[in-house]
């Protein structure tokens, strides 16, 4: 694998370009790269060890151009937005048909689909590259999107860097054209967000409703991570919980202040879901949740006016794990199912297996539960997850869990959006006769909008009169 020829470049040394580009050079594969101050890339160079011999510090976007052989592929790692098309409109007059450009940044799909559609001079790919810092060294999970060909030339390299899942599958794939890999890495992050919303609510329960202790709560999850909740989620947060504060000797998590940061990839995926008209709750929950915690002040008025929450919850620990279970189940089966939409939608041939398959090792979501959703869903990739035998019977018997903490969250006022809002979609998805005629009456009542009826008879308007 190993070769001597420059054939990749890579700008934007920040955390996690210099961190796939050390990655790169390490399976093997000559970079040259270029990073807007100077001073960043002679230190980069300098230290990168061993790595630094396979590596080529340039100090112009001509230099960089020039110490790449063709076929030329340049990664960018530039901030999402106004960046990526400054550093593209830069490139332009130094790149011929054949160079390939890759905006490996967390972009709007929109955002690839619109560059790719540009006329640039030359080809163009957008990637998502899920798994952090620790990721972008080691192995990250990799999303692409764009040309097949693009994808033949750089699947070499970016299979090489790739997390292995335990299968030694390595977790980059080409999702389809133009912005498929960053949408799909979009809905990477709302479950992402969703998953992480999800602990924070049975951790709410646990220290609101059962008065437990950080210490208490690390092993906790510590223990969910040796089962069916396996997952790098899962670990952190026992590591996360387990943390005390070195300057005050507290727990870290009682030291941190409760309004949630977001870059937007969440949102982006909840609106995403509205355009596609894709039910994603769980993950609209968890986006909404985030936008909650930011506003302390208000919360803080909340609780001034109404009173703090009685909040006492006497449950199993084994029920808060079971409703994780069947929430993350649900959760899952929705992100699926928008992709499906948004296959249909934009004429991509999604491979949700393959998905499934990428999201298995290296990335934020990585976690045991996707092995067994790549499996169902190669079984039958159009049925919606919660209908695979395999995670109906895991539903079946994770429901009444579900229910009991929904319900035990709602009596004693522990917030629980996104754990609520999956079991109210899994109500709505089980439910053959909805309620929907009603609103349907209510439609034709006002604006005589129509409806069909249940017997299949002419007349399609109710006898409301004038
Ligand atoms: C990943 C992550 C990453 C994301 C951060 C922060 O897959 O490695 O999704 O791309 O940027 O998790 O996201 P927020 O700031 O929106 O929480």
């Amino acid at each position: 694998m190993a070769m001597t020829t420059t054939h990749t470049g890579l700008i934007g040394l920040g955390t996690m370009g210099a961190a796939l580009a050390l990655n790169i050079a390490e399976k093997g594969f000559p970079i040259a790269v270029w990073n807007r101050t100077g001073s960043v890339t002679e230190a980069f160079h300098a230290g990168a060890g061993d790595l630094a011999a396979r590596i080529t510090p340039t100090q112009s976007l001509a230099d960089l151009v020039a110490a790449i052989t063709p076929p030329r592929a340049i990664i960018l790692m530039v901030p999402a937005g106004q960046a990526v098309d400054d550093q593209l409109a830069a490139l332009a007059p130094l790149l011929g048909a054949d160079d390939l450009v890759i905006d490996a940044g967390n972009a709007n799909f929109r955002d690839t689909n619109r560059r790719d559609g540009a006329g640039l001079p030359f080809r163009f790919m957008g990637i998502g590259v899920s798994g952090g810092e620790e990721g972008a060294r080691h192995g990250p999970a990799i999303m692409a999107g764009g040309p097949a060909a693009a994808w033949a030339q750089m699947k070499p390299v970016l299979q090489a860097i790739a997390a292995r899942a335990e299968d030694s599958t390595p977790c980059a794939d080409h999702m389809g054209p133009s912005g498929a890999g960053h949408f799909v890495k979009a809905v990477h992050n709302g479950i992402e967000y969703a998953d992480m919303q999800m602990i924070s609510e049975v951790y709410g329960v646990m220290r609101d409703g059962m008065g437990m202790g950080a210490a208490q709560i690390a092993p906790v999850f510590a223990r969910w991570n040796e089962g069916v909740l396996q997952s790098y989620l899962i670990e952190i947060s026992a590591a996360a919980a387990a943390a005390a504060d070195p300057v005050s000797g507290q727990p870290m998590l009682d030291m941190i202040v409760d309004a949630a940061g977001q870059k937007g990839t969440g949102r982006w995926t909840a609106i995403e879901a509205q355009h596609l008209a894709a039910p994603v709750p769980v993950i609209e929950a968890a986006v909404m949740a985030r936008n909650v915690s930011a506003r302390r002040d208000e919360r803080a008025a909340g609780e001034a006016c109404f009173g703090k929450a009685a909040a006492k919850v006497d449950l199993p620990l084994e029920d808060l794990e079971q409703a994780m279970i069947a929430g993350k189940i649900l959760c899952y089966a929705q992100g699926f199912a928008m992709m499906t939409a948004a296959a249909a939608e934009f004429g991509w041939a999604l491979d949700m297996p393959a998905i499934a398959r990428v999201w298995r090792a290296g990335c934020i979501i990585r976690s045991a539960m996707l092995n067994d959703m790549a499996e169902a869903l190669a079984d039958d990739p159009a049925r919606n997850l919660i209908l695979a035998p395999f995670f109906a019977a895991k539903l079946e018997t994770a429901l009444p869990a579900l229910r009991r903490v929904v319900a035990a969250g709602a009596l004693q006022g522990v917030p629980l959006p996104a754990l609520s809002a999956g079991l109210a979609w899994f109500d709505l998805m089980r439910q053959a006769r909805g309620t929907a005629n009603m609103i349907q009456g209510q439609r034709d009542f006002f604006g005589a909008h129509g409806f069909d009826r249940v017997d299949g008879k002419p007349g399609k308007h109710g006898p409301w009169g004038a």
